[in-house]
């Protein structure tokens, strides 16, 4: 692996650090749980995919965007870590027609895109991980349509303040107290993520023209029926938020 290790790099230049290493890390048994509850939860709202178009934002290494395509759906792939982009173009080889990939920050895609879209994915925490969250969901509601399904992860900022009372010092509770955000990542390096509550995540959907279809804690069990059952009790708790908003 070429490169330094930055202890306080912007995320998505952490992800392209660990681009060749991203799909590994997420094959545990954990991830798994939380890619089950994830797909159906999208496939509760979106049974049909055939002939959608999916907005990948912070697409990473196109996981969801594959999943997305085979299941017939058209992807436009936004994605500022340029290595991440390469692994999605090389996984995304035999559905390279109705793919699209842009090298970019979800701060600045409508630049380059001016689509309307039927779904738009900010799974993998992308909300928690962007540096403008106002910016970017100004331009996730420019592109979105009535109708327009957003699914989403997040960082759960009550996660993360246990998080930083019980192992943190004085100096990390007050700073995240005050801008919400932690220093996380691993041995390769770290960045500032921004833990999100169950109550931003309503306002910021309020706030941006979208009605609040669910919020739910992810992968608390590793059943998929007991994630979808008790889900909404443990969102408080949960160290991820999974969200779906519709625009009004
Ligand atoms: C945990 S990964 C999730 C990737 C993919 N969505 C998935 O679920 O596997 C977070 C991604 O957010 C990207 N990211 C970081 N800052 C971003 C920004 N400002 N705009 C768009 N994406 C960003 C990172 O480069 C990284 O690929």
């Amino acid at each position: 692996m070429k490169g330094h290790i930055d202890m306080a790099q912007r995320s998505h230049e952490y992800y392209n650090f660990i681009a060749e290493m991203y799909d590994d890390m997420y094959k545990d048994e954990y991830w798994q749980s939380v890619m089950a509850q994830i797909e159906a939860e999208i496939l509760k709202y979106v049974p049909d995919m055939v002939g959608k178009s999916v907005l990948d934002l912070g697409a990473g290494t196109g996981q969801w965007s594959l999943w997305a395509a085979q299941r017939g759906a058209k992807v436009t792939l936004v994605e500022p870590a340029k290595r991440m982009l390469e692994i999605a173009r090389e996984k995304l080889l035999d559905f390279q027609d109705v793919c699209k990939f842009i090298n970019c920050k979800a701060e600045k895609f409508t630049k380059k895109v001016q689509d309307k879209f039927d779904v738009i994915f900010l799974l993998g925490d992308v909300l928690s991980y962007v540096e403008d969250i106002g910016k970017t969901l100004e331009n996730v509601s420019k592109i979105a349509k009535k109708g327009t399904f957003a699914f989403g992860t997040v960082d759960n900022f009550g996660f993360y303040m246990k998080e930083a009372v019980v192992y943190g010092s004085r100096q990390e509770v007050r700073n995240l107290q005050k801008t919400g955000r932690l220093l996380i990542g691993s041995e390769y390096g770290a960045f500032m993520s921004r833990g999100i509550s169950d109550e931003e995540l309503i306002e910021f959907a309020t706030h941006y023209g979208w009605r609040v279809v669910d919020i739910t804690a992810l992968g608390i069990f590793k059943s998929l029926h007991l994630n979808e059952k008790y889900g909404k009790y443990f969102t408080k708790e949960a160290e991820h938020l999974l969200y779906v908003w519709q625009k009004e």
